[in-house]
């Protein structure tokens, strides 16, 4: 009989901010491994103030990617996509060599347009082409904190209207849905434009160009000057981190608090990612 593994300590992660912003890499964790409760709650603090955290050389099998997301959450099928046939609690994130598009190209944070949109995704690389792919990353408590005490009251009163069908972001599945033979499930979000943070108390804007059509009681044409001023704004360079991906790397995300890009300048080569997403609650 073998024994089953011992969880992994880790006293003091070794944590790495990687921008002035957001971002910090995690060294010296083996996240196949179970961790235990103070290296879990090591990472989450981490995540709450960084944003998102990236890990480097890690083997995860699905099922070692699942474990290790359930430490942190309870991991939620994507709604668009089916799962990997052996594991549906992950996505593959691909993109071919003849594609052009690159799922969810754009700025964005994950499933705005459900009502209760996740509280953070975790990305790990399978392949990676030779240059290009990386990702951006965006901090939405600033992107909030850096706008005019007179912008922040308006803001402060109005609700955003996600959609699962706006082309910014539904073009960027086409790919992946076509191959799978899926159709886009039509769904719809309305969320407060600025939302509080559950476990850090902060505030945060939350609307994004994938998915925020208009405010609430507002047409689009009436909202689309002020949301494009947003849009602008929210992902201004000094928000911003860049991660650049090899085989093996694993992004965790907190999707409360950012937004996210993933570089499509890589055509011609192949990029496949396993991506678990994990619930999250109502936006207050
Ligand atoms: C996603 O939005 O989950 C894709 C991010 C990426 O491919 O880097």
């Amino acid at each position: 009989m073998t024994a089953a593994p011992s969880p992994a300590r880790t006293p003091r992660p070794d944590i790495r901010p990687v921008a002035g912003s957001l971002g910090a890499e995690i060294l010296g964790i083996d996240l196949a491994r179970p961790l235990d409760a103070g290296t879990v709650a090591a990472i989450r603090a981490a995540l709450l103030e960084h944003l998102v955290v990236f890990f480097r050389d890690q083997k995860l099998t699905p099922p070692q990617q699942l474990a290790f997301a359930r430490a942190f959450g309870e991991p939620a099928e994507y709604p668009q996509l089916k799962g990997l046939p052996e594991c549906p609690l992950i996505t593959p994130v691909v993109k071919l060599e003849h594609e052009r598009v690159n799922f969810g190209g754009v700025w964005h944070s994950d499933t705005t347009y459900l009502e209760r949109p996740p509280m953070g995704s975790m990305l790990y690389a399978i392949e990676i082409p030779p240059c290009g792919g990386d990702t951006l990353f965006a901090n939405q408590y600033l992107a909030y904190e850096t706008l005019s005490e007179g912008l922040k009251r308006t803001l402060d009163g109005l609700v955003g209207v996600n959609t699962s069908t706006k082309a910014a972001a539904s073009k960027t599945r086409e790919d992946r849905m076509r191959a799978a033979g899926e159709e886009l499930k039509v769904l719809v979000g309305e969320h407060p434009v600025v939302r509080t943070h559950p476990e850090t108390g902060r505030k945060a804007l939350f609307v994004n160009v994938g998915h925020t059509e208009r405010f609430q009681g507002w047409s689009e044409a009436e909202s689309r000057p002020l949301l494009e001023y947003l849009f602008a704004h929210q992902v201004l360079p000094e928000f911003t981190c860049r991660f650049r991906w090899a085989q093996g790397s694993l992004a965790f995300w907190d999707n409360r608090c950012t937004q996210h890009n993933p570089v499509n300048d890589y055509h011609g080569y192949r990029r496949v990612m396993h991506r678990v997403t994990l619930m999250g609650d109502v936006p207050r």
